[in-house]
């Protein structure tokens, strides 16, 4: 799940909270190089196999550039985007107030913003670390429509960006990966604090346990990410 600021950790044991899988493969026979799909965990279904709960939502193998607000609203849909029937039923069954999975239907999954996409996010992957999300959209309660307020400028973000290519400068391309993005930022800012130690900056050294209790003293930011877990003691 992506965290919405670097500052979210959760490096220590703790029980997992099954939402969603996604993968990422590298393919020739998209523009961009790259093939995303997302999985949703759906907890009541009959099936006793944990991994078969795992419903497809989707693939995205493009950011559908010339969907803009005007072809959406004319009818036209994502032909760079499949999503699962089966996985509209269920967002539809749920009742909830997200318009679609992804930005006018594109692909995202239940724990992203319906505002975004897989690879409008992750077309941004620079070692600037640029802006991820496009500008919020518009909501008019009358209508229940969500719509763009700067079509333009939201586009911007639903390019077709080739795979270890730039979306916007400065840096060097991440090639679609935000670990690797963040792996070089949270490094820099790191470098440029002159190397504090590790325990300053919230982070446990591999190999090394810490208590959740330690923990949320160093970075009370991380607390409502820890929620009841299991107590890892230093000596463990
Ligand atoms: C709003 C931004 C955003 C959206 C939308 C988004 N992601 Fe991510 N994703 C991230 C961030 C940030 C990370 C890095 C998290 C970390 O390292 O802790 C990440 C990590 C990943 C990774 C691990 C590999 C890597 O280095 O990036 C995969 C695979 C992935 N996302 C796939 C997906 C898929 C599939 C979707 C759509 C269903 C999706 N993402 C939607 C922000 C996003």
């Amino acid at each position: 799940m992506a965290p919405s600021t670097t500052k979210m950790r959760n490096q220590f044991p703790s029980l997992v909270r099954l939402i969603q899988v996604d993968v990422a493969v590298s393919d020739d026979r998209s523009p961009v190089g790259w093939v995303f799909g997302t999985f949703m965990y759906v907890y009541d279904d009959e099936k006793k196999n944990p991994w078969e709960r795992l419903v497809p939502i989707g693939l995205q193998w493009g950011n559908d550039p010339k969907l803009t607000q005007k072809e959406y609203d004319a009818g036209t849909r994502p032909v760079e985007t499949w999503m699962n029937p089966a996985a509209e039923v269920i967002r539809k069954d749920l009742g909830g107030k997200r318009p679609c999975w992804g930005w006018h239907g594109r692909l995202n999954g239940p724990a992203d913003n319906f505002m975004s996409a897989c690879l409008s996010c992750h077309s941004m992957a620079t070692s600037s670390g640029g802006k991820l999300v496009p500008p919020k959209a518009k909501y008019d309660p009358k209508t229940g429509r969500w719509t763009a307020q700067d079509d333009k400028e939201r586009m911007k973000w639903f390019q077709n960006i080739p795979a270890g290519t730039v979306a916007e400068g400065p840096g060097y391309s991440a090639d679609y990966s935000l670990q690797l993005q963040m792996g070089v930022t949270n490094f820099e800012a790191w470098k440029a604090s002159g190397g504090y130690p590790w325990e300053d900056a919230g982070a446990v050294p591999p190999g090394k346990r810490v208590s959740v209790k330690a923990r949320k003293r160093q970075a009370p930011d991380t607390d409502e990410m820890t929620g009841p877990t299991m107590d890892y003691t230093e000596s463990a």
